[in-house]
């Protein structure tokens, strides 16, 4: 039997908003929180290919699916780039760009009264 899932502080929202990211160590687990729009979103701080602080990463757009000689950039501050090796990452989703069988580990995260909170 799994114990119930706790509620985790990790800052005010207001204070993630500003700074468009925290990175939390909870129950062992270093947690990178993000906002992109309004809505919120928790990544494991590991990344997949050789173990770097993925979300440590910047956050940027990416090169979208084009024709041949045209440049087409999109998903502005929609993506995160591993510092390591450069693998880049949706964050609304956790899924690598190129290899659908790569994801992040994915947190529940909540607001409540103005608060976030991880859910483990
Ligand atoms: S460790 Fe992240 S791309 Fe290599």
């Amino acid at each position: 039997m799994s114990k119930p899932a706790i509620r985790h502080h990790v800052c005010a929202a207001e204070e993630l908003k500003l700074q468009g990211r925290r990175i939390a160590t909870v129950k062992g687990q270093e947690i990178g929180i993000f906002v992109v729009g309004d809505r919120y979103y928790a990544w494991r701080n590991m990344c997949p290919h050789g173990g770097a602080p993925v979300c440590e990463g910047v956050v940027c757009g990416t090169r979208l699916p084009s024709l041949v000689y045209e440049y087409e950039y999109g998903k502005e501050r929609e993506i995160l780039r591993c510092p390591w090796h450069g693998w880049e990452f949706d964050l609304l989703t956790g899924m690598h760009l190129v290899d659908e069988s790569v994801k992040l580990r994915e947190y529940r995260v909540e607001e409540e009264d103005g608060e976030l909170y991880l859910i483990m």
